[in-house]
């Protein structure tokens, strides 16, 4: 991964969405509702920077005219979630692509230290497959290398995983360029830094706490 393999959404309708999500007071049902939205958002971006699955393609319109536009091809897309946080991503995911082939890795950050621990993973078939691997935080990036460490101990060409995030921060793209130069990451946001428990400042806390409504 380099500065060239980040795409940072562009839409006017992010400020909204952010505000709404990252707002302490926002009640669980309304954090579901609005990054549900904006995770919609960002999983249509998401395809489009699919660059193995993408081609030009021409239509007519009605009026007859020729349109220049593109295609894309899902029929290769493997959607991996990072349990528990990026389930709410391969929700919005599979409502747009529910023809995608899906795995699942269940990595648990230490609370104490931000390591992350391996449980369990089951993923189909990887090899020559378009990757979408899903999880709305990177903060240290450790919980993404682990699930990148397994993908491509599974078989996944490490040029054909797209990291698909909300927000995420220099330090863990950082760690992540370093370790995984080929991989390309779709974000709605890159925050400004993490604080001393390695969480994203100013971040919107715990993810998945919120998501789930587990505080
Ligand atoms: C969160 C988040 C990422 C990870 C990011 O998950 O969803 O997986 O932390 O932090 P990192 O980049 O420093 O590894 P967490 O382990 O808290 O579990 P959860 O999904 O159950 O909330
Ligand atoms: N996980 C989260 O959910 N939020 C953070 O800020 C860091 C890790």
């Amino acid at each position: 991964m380099s500065e060239e393999n980040t795409t940072v959404l562009q839409c006017l309708s992010l400020n909204h969405l952010f505000t709404k999500i990252r707002d302490k007071d926002t009640k669980p049902e309304d954090f579901r509702k609005y990054s549900m939205r904006l995770m919609t958002i960002l999983t249509e971006e998401s395809l489009a920077v699919a660059n193995n699955s993408v081609t030009k393609k021409t239509v007519i319109t009605p009026t007859g005219a020729k349109f220049d536009g593109i295609d894309v091809n899902t029929s290769n897309m493997v959607a991996v979630s990072i349990i528990r946080a990026g389930d709410s991503l391969l929700e919005c995911f599979l409502n747009v692509v529910p023809e995608a082939a899906v795995g699942k890795i269940l990595i648990q950050r230490n609370e104490e230290t931000a390591e992350p621990i391996l449980y369990y993973d089951k993923l189909p078939p990887l090899e020559n497959k378009q990757i979408m691997l899903l999880d709305p935080m990177l903060a240290t990036g450790g919980s993404a290398m682990c699930a990148i460490d397994v993908l491509i101990n599974k078989g996944a060409e490490e040029e054909n995983i797209l990291f698909i995030n909300v927000v995420c921060c220099p330090e863990g793209l950082k760690n992540m360029n370093s370790k995984f130069p080929k991989i390309k990451v779709v974000t709605a946001c890159i925050d400004e830094c993490l604080n001393d428990k390695s969480y994203i400042m100013p971040g919107l806390g715990d993810y998945g706490d919120r998501f789930f409504n587990s505080v």
